[in-house]
């Protein structure tokens, strides 16, 4: 039996329940133990305390806020941006990319607190159990996993009373619209009027993507070797390329997503996204790719992007395939390096408007149709001829054999 738990605290009704909960129904006692992993976009130090204090209200011996979110930035989402991440195509894995980074801190946080124990807030329903657990067994095996929220069975409103009984500050009412979570590279939103897969999201899920700016504008992303460096020619850390590039695209209202996805768990779920600054991000890079990789790395790595996002979505950012498939994609980004102009001239509008790189396979001399041409026409006819050999052999036959 566990003695002592970190448990991976949001602030939020279900994880301040969990608090008391482990306690009372586990014995335990309760490290809490927030990352912050950039879902507080606007917030300051002041949030943070009153998130301690909740927990620290709610019952636990101590609460331990991680500033996570270069982290974040650097080590996660630089590889998805590399390996232009997107689950079944469409979504950019946000809370995919932030668990394995959670789970790393939690067992870092149960080895300091000399925990026996990590516990999360998710239900049974979802990726994230199964991201946080598989997780958590690949970096600390020795470490029990609870999840109270699976269990208990309460309603939304029956954790509101059971926060009431227990004097915990929560700032929720039992009317919650949305479940949502956030970070750096986007916001994920469910539940509510969005489980009609017909309806329109509402306006009001999002808060990202508004359109507060109507003049178009532009922005150079740069790159090395596949990792964003600047804006507009300014130097910059990666987080800071994302933060800002979330508050352009998103002024611009551009970023929203709307999809039906398949959950690891076997549920399909309607999901709204909101990733203004991942989007532009993906949208440069793999532009960027089309002027700097060679024809058959471009089309291998193509085949084997969708299995990164797969197994990252699926909670496997831990096992052997991802790490396999990461060192061919830090290989692949060698020679990633160049400059990309977006712009976003309407609202929820961005184009690739322009790209550059003193590494380019672009070549104008055999592009070009002008007077300038360096192309050797006359090695053109022998390679289509031999290009085709196989095939003009077999039609030859085809028309032999017919009657
Ligand atoms: N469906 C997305 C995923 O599985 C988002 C999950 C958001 N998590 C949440 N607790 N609301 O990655």
């Amino acid at each position: 039996m566990a003695r002592r738990v970190v448990l991976a605290y949001s602030g939020g009704l279900d994880t301040s329940v969990a608090v008391r909960w482990l306690i009372e129904h586990h014995g335990v006692e309760v490290v809490a133990v927030a990352v912050d992993v950039g879902q507080e976009p606007d917030a300051g130090p002041e949030h943070w305390e009153r998130l301690r204090s909740r927990a620290l209200a709610a019952g636990a011996v101590e609460a331990v806020v991680v500033d996570a979110k270069d982290e974040l930035a650097e080590e996660f989402c630089v590889p998805a941006v590399q390996a232009n991440a997107r689950y079944e195509g469409i979504y950019p894995l946000v809370s995919a990319l932030s668990r394995p980074l959670i789970v790393r801190h939690l067992v870092a946080e149960a080895r300091r607190h000399r925990a026996d124990a990590v516990a999360h807030g998710c239900t049974g329903k979802g990726n994230d159990q199964v991201r946080f657990e598989v997780g958590t067994r690949c970096l600390a095996p020795e470490l029990e996993v609870l999840a109270p929220a699976r269990s208990w069975g309460m309603s939304r409103a029956d954790s509101v009373a059971y926060a009431a009984k227990w004097e915990i500050p929560i700032e929720a009412t039992v009317e919650r619209i949305y479940s949502i979570d956030e970070n750096l590279f986007g916001r994920a939103i469910e539940c509510g009027a969005i489980e009609d897969p017909w309806a329109a999201v509402p306006e009001d899920a999002y808060t990202l993507t508004q359109v507060r700016e109507s003049e178009p504008v532009t922005v150079v992303v740069g790159f090395e070797s596949g990792v964003p460096t600047s804006l507009d020619g300014t130097a910059m850390p990666v987080r800071s390329v994302i933060e800002r590039l979330n508050v352009l695209a998103g002024s611009r209202g551009f970023g929203r997503l709307d999809m039906v996805e398949n959950r690891r768990v076997g549920i399909k779920s309607r999901e709204a996204y909101e990733c203004p600054g991942a989007l532009a991000l993906l949208a440069a890079h793999v532009d960027l790719e089309g002027l700097t990789l060679e024809r058959d790395l471009a089309h291998e790595k193509h085949r084997l992007e969708h299995r990164w996002a797969e197994l990252v979505y699926d909670g496997l950012w831990f096992s052997p395939l991802k790490e396999a498939l990461d060192a061919f994609i830090e290989r692949s980004q060698q020679h990633v390096t160049g400059e990309v102009r977006l712009r976003f001239d309407a609202p929820g509008r961005c184009t690739v408007e322009g790209r550059r790189s003193p590494v380019a396979l672009y070549d104008r001399g055999l592009a070009t149709y002008d007077r300038d041409d360096t192309f050797r026409h006359h090695d053109a006819e022998g390679f289509v001829r031999l290009f085709g050999l196989g095939v003009t052999t077999w039609a030859a036959r085809q028309r032999r054999e017919e009657p």
